[in-house]
């Protein structure tokens, strides 16, 4: 387990680039963390590794949404409306684990769903400074542990 501190939206950014780098189509990372916590903008960060920076679309409509890079897509969820694990299984949500990376905000939710290995990250802030976030990096199953 990692646990760091980030001082900044930038700095969480900056996180996630270096994460992206390690990362392979397979890879499902949670992201986890109230509201507000910067679920969404380690995904902006980690989507412009790949120069995908510019395209974040919100997944406030869509459960999921697909970002291509050259070589495989990622798949950004955000299960935080889903009703229960069904919903998630009838939009067939565990076919897309093994076709690209799947980065999932509030994925403690579909917990069941998960597959054996995944990179979990989770957020919390700080009440005395807007700024800070508290970071959490745990590796479950064989997921290979990350250096950031
Ligand atoms: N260190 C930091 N890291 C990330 N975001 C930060 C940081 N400090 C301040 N912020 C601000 O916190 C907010 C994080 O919003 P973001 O949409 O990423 O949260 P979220 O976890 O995705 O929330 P939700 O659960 O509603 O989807 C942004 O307004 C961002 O500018
Ligand atoms: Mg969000």
């Amino acid at each position: 387990m990692i646990n760091l501190i980030s001082h900044s939206e930038n700095e969480t950014k900056e996180l996630a680039k270096k994460i992206a780098k390690d990362l392979k189509p397979g890879d499902v990372i949670v992201l986890t963390g109230e509201l507000g916590s910067g679920k969404t903008k380690f995904t902006e960060g980690f989507l412009s590794y790949f120069n995908l920076e510019n395209e974040l679309s919100s997944p406030t409509f869509n459960i999921v949404n697909e970002y291509d890079t050259p070589n495989f897509p990622i798949y950004h969820f955000d299960v935080y409306r889903l009703e229960d694990i069904d919903e998630f299984y009838a939009i067939g949500g565990e076919e897309y684990f093994s076709s690209g990376i799947c980065i999932i905000e509030w994925g403690e939710k579909i917990e069941e769903a998960l597959p054996p290995s995944y990179l979990k990250i989770s957020f919390s802030r700080n009440y005395e400074n807007e700024s800070i976030r508290n970071i959490t990096i745990e590796n479950f199953g064989n997921f290979p542990i990350i250096s950031v």
